[in-house]
C-alpha cells in the first residue's frame, strides 16, 4: 500500500486564518484571562500557533482522549487517557481541537468539563467536517470547514504519522504494483 498526501491548505493559509480567529478571541475575551485546553496529541500544533497570536493573558493545560485506533474509522468509544493537571473552576476555558468529525469526542469532553464549573467554556477548532456529525456539538470558533476527506498534517495523523507536516493534506491510498 502506498500513501500519498496532496496539499489541501498551505501553511500560509492556515496561519493567516489562525491570526483572524485569534484576533476575534482576543476581542471577545478583552479584560479576561483565557485558559486553553489542548487536546493531545493532534491539537498541539494548532494550540501553539493560536496561543502565540492571542493578546489576552493565556494559561494552558493538556488533556488526552482516544476515540480512534490506527485507522481512519471512528470506534465510537471515547476514553479519557490523560486528565488536566489543574482544576478549571472559575476559569474562562477554551477547548482547542484539531478536527471535529462525528462529534463524539467533543460531546463527551464538553460534558465532562462543564461539570467542573468553569466560568465559561467554549470550543475552538482548526478543522470541522460538518457532514460527518453524529452527535451535535456547538462550535464557537472554526478556522476551516472541510469536506469529508481524511486529512493529515499540522498535528493530524494517520497511524501516528504525518503530524509534523507544516500544511494540511488529503491522504490517499493505492495498491502497490
Ligand atoms: P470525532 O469524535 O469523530 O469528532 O473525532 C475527532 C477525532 O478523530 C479528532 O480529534 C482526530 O483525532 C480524529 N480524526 C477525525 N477525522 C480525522 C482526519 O481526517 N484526520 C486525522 N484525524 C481525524
Ligand atoms: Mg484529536
Amino acid at each position: 500500500m502506498t500513501e500519498k498526501v496532496r496539499i489541501f491548505l498551505t501553511e500560509e493559509e492556515i496561519n493567516e486564518r489562525i491570526s483572524e480567529v485569534a484576533a476575534k478571541i482576543s476581542e471577545d475575551y478583552a479584560g479576561k484571562e483565557v485558559h486553553l485546553i489542548c487536546i493531545l496529541k493532534g491539537s498541539i500544533f494548532f494550540t501553539c500557533e493560536l496561543a502565540k497570536r492571542l493578546t489576552v493573558p493565556v494559561t494552558m493545560d493538556f488533556i488526552s482522549v482516544s476515540s480512534y485506533g490506527n485507522d481512519t474509522k471512528s470506534s465510537g468509544v471515547v476514553r479519557l487517557v490523560k486528565d488536566l493537571d489543574e482544576p478549571i473552576e472559575g476559569k474562562h476555558a477554551i477547548v482547542v481541537e484539531d478536527i471535529i468529525d462525528s462529534g463524539r469526542t467533543l460531546s463527551y469532553l464538553l460534558d465532562n468539563l462543564s461539570r467542573r464549573h468553569p466560568a465559561s467554556l467554549r470550543l475552538c477548532t482548526l478543522l470541522d467536517k460538518p457532514e460527518r456529525r453524529v452527535k451535535p456539538v456547538e462550535v464557537d470558533y472554526t478556522c476551516f470547514n472541510i469536506p469529508d476527506e481524511f486529512v493529515v498534517g499540522f498535528g493530524l495523523d494517520y497511524a501516528q504519522k504525518y503530524r509534523n507536516l507544516p500544511f494540511v493534506g488529503i491522504i490517499s491510498f493505492s495498491e502497490d504494483e
